[in-house]
């Protein structure tokens, strides 16, 4: 049996630990976190995430072999392998600000391993999404005491997605584990490997040195994201020409050396990660002397924040140049559907934006609310939170879609027309509703990539 800890109980600590603890039940897995809300969240019955299916598999194993706890000096103390899995955000303030990775937070973890860790061995595996070469940092961290524990850093980053996580953790594409080029390095990877070999199958565990894994992460991310900044820069060449970007994503996903996933055209990517792992990566390369591949990664990032430039601008300009006093309904806030995540949404700067021209903002999410009303406490305007989606669209002028949550699809938008002020709009940041049979209900449509259909 091995003590194993995660430090950071979040959207990835929570989650992939309860893999671990439902998978090997021969080891204790404890979750610790400096949150102590979260901590007792984690604890009750209401999770502090929202995800399918996560409920059920904490439900089996907290308080079997999975516990949550604040005391994180006493379960560092006892841990043979420790799980780093805190929040690695951009830097907001000094050199690299906006785009380097703020590792404040990962540091204050390295110290507090050095410090309080009391096994012979200690694996410190990085499940965080870091810069290349931090495990370097994090190694010379944890020799540079007089520990007497031996400390190996290994890279384990995970490629889970939110909304999906678990079907992600269970069926994983693939494990990737870094480690040091040596006997103790491999032997601490084969460490993490074997707990993973429990579910996973032999050929999907990828044993690779620490700075590949450790860039591998930053540009799967990199490239997920740049496919959704192509097929949005290109939804809006369609715009212009009348082709059809479904169709255009359909026949170039045939492609097999294309494939059909991640070119659904979108208000713009969002989440926690896609934006600041492509700037973090920007800012690697202009460190290490690349201007011009950075500018290339940069590209992604300005791309998708003019798809939501364009999209508000297109409300506005459909309505006659004028939204003061306009209610506008805004049909989910997370950054995707299935999750109530809502970190670097779209929805967000699309809110702003609004508010800014003194329109009445209605928001409706079935999951992201709470986490709506943080994100636009402090700004100015009239702007409510709506529990029911005919409620949120009752006397709007136009509505528009952020989030492709299924109910969406299962709405009377018959009696939702009804209750708007004529002419009434629809902008379907997702295309995710059937622009046909809104426009036979009356609505005027905008869907992305394609013809617009008016009735004015
Ligand atoms: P999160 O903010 O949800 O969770 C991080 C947690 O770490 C927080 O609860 C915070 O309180 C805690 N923490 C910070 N400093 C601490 C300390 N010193 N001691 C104890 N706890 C501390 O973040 P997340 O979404 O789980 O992401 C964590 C990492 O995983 C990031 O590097 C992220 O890029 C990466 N990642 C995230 C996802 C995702 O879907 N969210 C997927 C893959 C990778
Ligand atoms: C993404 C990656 O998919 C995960 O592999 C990775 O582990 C994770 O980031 C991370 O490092 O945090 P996530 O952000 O949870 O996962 O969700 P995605 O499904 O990738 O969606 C990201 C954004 O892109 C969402 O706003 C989504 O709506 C948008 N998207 C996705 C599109 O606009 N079009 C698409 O075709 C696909």
């Amino acid at each position: 049996m091995s003590n194993i800890l995660c430090i950071g109980a979040g959207y990835v600590g929570g989650p992939t630990m309860t893999a671990i603890a439902r998978y090997c039940p021969e080891h204790k897995i404890t979750v610790v976190d400096i949150n102590e809300e979260r901590i007792r969240r984690w604890n009750s019955e209401d999770l502090p995430i929202y995800e399918p299916g996560l409920d059920e598999w904490v439900r089996e194993t907290r308080g079997k072999n999975l516990f949550f706890s604040t005391s994180i000096h006493q379960s560092i103390a006892e841990a043979d392998i420790i799980f780093v899995s805190v929040n690695t955000p951009t830097k907001m303030f000094g050199q690299g600000a906006g785009r380097a990775a703020d590792l404040q937070y990962w540091e204050k973890t390295a110290r507090d391993i050095l410090t309080h860790a009391r096994q012979p061995e200690v694996v410190v595996v990085e499940k965080s999404t870091l810069p290349v070469r931090t495990a370097q940092a994090m190694a010379r961290i944890l020799d540079s005491g007089d520990s007497k524990t031996h400390f190996e850093v290994v890279s384990n980053p995970e490629f889970l997605a939110e909304g999906t996580a678990i079907q992600d953790l269970e069926n994983p594409d693939r494990v990737l584990i870094g480690g040091r080029e040596s006997e103790e390095g491999s032997r601490a990877a084969e460490t993490v490997a074997k707990l993973y070999a429990h579910w996973v199958p032999e050929e999907r565990i990828l044993l690779t040195n620490v700075w590949s894994s450790e860039l591998a992460k930053l540009v799967a991310n990199a490239m997920l994201a740049q496919r959704i900044s192509s097929i949005n820069s290109i939804s809006a060449l369609c715009e212009k020409t009348e082709a059809d970007i479904g169709q255009i994503a359909k026949a170039i996903g045939m492609d097999s050396r294309i494939g059909p996933k991640f070119l659904q055209t979108s208000i713009g990517f969002g989440g926690s990660c896609f934006r600041k792992d492509i700037l973090h990566l920007a800012y690697l390369c202009e460190y290490y002397g690349l201007p011009e591949v950075s500018d290339y990664w940069e590209s992604v990032v300005r791309i998708n924040e003019w798809q939501t430039e364009r999209f508000f601008q297109n409300i506005l300009k459909q309505q006659f140049n004028t939204l003061a006093g306009k209610t506008v309904a805004v049909l989910g806030f997370a950054f995707k559907a299935d999750t109530g995540d809502t970190r670097d949404s779209p929805a967000i700067p699309l809110c702003q934006k609004l508010l800014e021209e003194k329109a009445r903002v209605r928001i409706h999410d079935p999951k992201a609310l709470e986490n709506a009303r943080e994100d636009l406490r402090g700004m100015q305007g009239d702007v409510e939170f709506v529990e029911d989606a005919y409620q949120a669209c009752k006397g709007a002028h136009s509505i528009a879609l952020v989030t492709q949550w299924q109910e969406y699809r299962e709405l009377d938008f018959q009696r939702i027309h009804d209750e708007m002020v004529k002419p009434a709009f629809m902008f379907d940041g997702r295309n995710h509703l059937d622009p046909q049979s809104l426009h036979q209900i009356g609505f005027n449509v905008f869907p992305l990539g394609k013809k617009p259909l008016l009735h004015l």
